[in-house]
C-alpha cells in the first residue's frame, strides 16, 4: 500500500542526511521515515560522497536493512556517544517533545538518542500536534510477566489500554522481547511529565514512549 506522506518522510530524511560528515557515528532510527535516511546513508557511501560512517541501529530491522545498503555498524556498546542520531516520531508537539515507539522499537531508540550528542527528528506534516496523544495513543513497553497488571493503573491515569497486536492477532514482541500496551488517552495527554513518570514508577515498566526534554531538531517534510 503505498504512504501518501512518503514524499514528505523522504524530503525530511535526505534534509537530515546533509548534515552528515564523513567520520561521524550515526544513530539509525527506526520506521518509515527513518528508513529514507538509512538509504541515502548507504547511497552516499556508495557514491563516495560520505566515507567511515559507522551506524548505530536502534532495532534488529534497521541492522538488517543498513547491512543491505552496506553502512558498517557497530553496537551502543562499541560506539556509546555516537556523533549524531536520525530518528522519526509519532507525534512532535510544540516544545519538541515526542511520542514515539509505534514500531516497538521505542526502548532501543531512546537509550540510542539518550546517548547521541545530537537528534534529529524527522517527520511529515501530520506528525506535528499542539497536544501529545490526540492522533496517536501511547506506547509503553512491559515486561510480558503481570502485563494486564497495569490496565487499571493506566485506567486511572485516564486512558485506555490495548496490547498491541500484530496483524496475526498475536501480541507484538519487542526486540528485547517485551510487551507493547498501547494508552489512548481521549483528548491527549493534559501532563505527559506527570503521566511518564507514574507509569516508570510500575515495576513491569520498562519503558515509555514519551521522549520529553530532548530538544531535538526538527525536520518537517513538505514544507
Ligand atoms: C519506531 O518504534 C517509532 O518510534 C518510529 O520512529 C515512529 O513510529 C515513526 O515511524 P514512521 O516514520 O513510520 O511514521
Amino acid at each position: 500500500m503505498s504512504d501518501p506522506a512518503a514524499g514528505a518522510k523522504r524530503q525530511a530524511a535526505l534534509r537530515a542526511v546533509a548534515r552528515v560528515k564523513s567520520g561521524m557515528v550515526v544513530g539509525l532510527g527506526t520506521g518509515s521515515t527513518a528508513r529514507f535516511a538509512v538509504e541515502e546513508i548507504g547511497r552516499r557511501l556508495r557514491a563516495g560522497e560520505l566515507r567511515d560512517i559507522t551506524g548505530v541501529p536502534t532495532s534488529i530491522a534497521t541492522r538488517e536493512h543498513a547491512t543491505q545498503v552496506g553502512i558498517p555498524l557497530a553496537t551502543l556498546n562499541d560506539r556509546p556517544s555516537p556523533d549524531l542520531t536520525i530518528d522519526g516520531a509519532d507525534e512532535v508537539d510544540p516544545d519538541g517533545n515526542l511520542i514515539k515507539g509505534h514500531g516497538a522499537a521505542l526502548l532501543w531508540e531512546k537509550i540510542v538518542a539518550s546517548a547521541s550528542k545530537k537528534l534529529i527528528i524527522v517527520v511529515d506534516p501530520a506528525k506535528r500536534v499542539q497536544r501529545l496523544g490526540t492522533t496517536r495513543a501511547l506506547p509503553v513497553e512491559v515486561v510480558r510477566f503481570g502485563w494486564k497488571t497495569h490496565e487499571a493503573a493506566i485506567r486511572e491515569l485516564g486512558a485506555e489500554p490495548a496490547l498491541k497486536r500484530g496483524p496475526d492477532g498475536e501480541p507484538i514482541s519487542t526486540d528485547e522481547g517485551h510487551y507493547i500496551i498501547d494508552c489512548t488517552f481521549p483528548g491527549g495527554i493534559g501532563d505527559p511529565e506527570a503521566v511518564d513518570r507514574a507509569l516508570q514508577r510500575r515495576p513491569g515498566v520498562v519503558e515509555t514512549g514519551l521522549f520529553l526534554g530532548f530538544h531535538p531538531e526538527l525536520i518537517v517534510g513538505g514544507q
